[in-house]
């Protein structure tokens, strides 16, 4: 594991925030990400009413899961004041609990987590934000995108992140190379968990 360090919260915050405003209108989820979650957590504890992405800049992601999740209420989060332009989004640093939420999550996304300055945080609040049968679906850039800098300041291994779900009571259960938009394949590893 390699971490930037940031000279404090304030810095890490500034840094996120002016990225975001610059790439305000990318998106890299792929909507046959979505997709496939939906395909692989059918059966999986049953309906799906909750969905919680984090860091989802304009909101595309959540798009995409309405299309396949319609009747859900599906929130974002973003760190950047931006969140609050686009429809169901909210700014909220991802590492920080929000009683609101503990626990009423049907599934938790997110491809952020290498903005991560505090991993065991952000997946201990994730987690904690799930129903008991609730799935987190995180998806990572593998090889050589997988890499710590100011920007992305988290680079994580498989087996690392394995360690930290084994410690908070998950396991993996399915893993799949995805795509980042525009149709790039095979740049990102979407995992799905569940509680052991
Ligand atoms: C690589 S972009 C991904 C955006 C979107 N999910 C997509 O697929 O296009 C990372 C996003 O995470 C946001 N972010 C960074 N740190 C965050 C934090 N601590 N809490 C919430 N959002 C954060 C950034 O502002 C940025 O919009």
């Amino acid at each position: 594991m390699k971490q930037f360090q940031y000279k404090d919260y304030k810095d890490y915050r500034e840094c996120q925030i002016s990225i975001n405003k610059e790439k305000l209108h990318w998106v890299f989820a792929h909507e046959s990400t979505m997709e496939y979650i939906s395909s692989r957590s059918e059966g999986v504890g049953g309906r799906r009413e909750n969905i919680l992405c984090h860091g989802s800049r304009n909101g595309t992601e959540l798009k995409y899961f309405r299309k396949y999740y319609p009747n859900a209420n599906i929130i974002g989060t973003d760190i950047s004041p931006t969140a609050k332009k686009f429809n169901g989004m909210v700014e909220w640093d991802f590492h920080n609990v929000n009683d609101e939420w503990r626990g009423k999550f049907d599934i938790v996304y997110s491809n952020s987590f290498d903005h991560s300055f505090d991993p065991m945080k952000a997946l201990e609040t994730w987690t904690e934000q799930l129903k008991p049968n609730g799935i987190l679906c995180v998806e990572m850039m593998i090889e050589f995108h997988n890499k710590s800098s100011w920007a992305d300041p988290l680079q994580l291994n498989l087996s690392e992140y394995e360690d930290m779900l084994t410690n908070l009571g998950f396991e993996i259960f399915d893993i799949k190379i995805t795509k980042i938009h525009p149709s790039q394949e095979g740049r990102s590893r979407l995992t799905m968990s569940r509680r052991i």
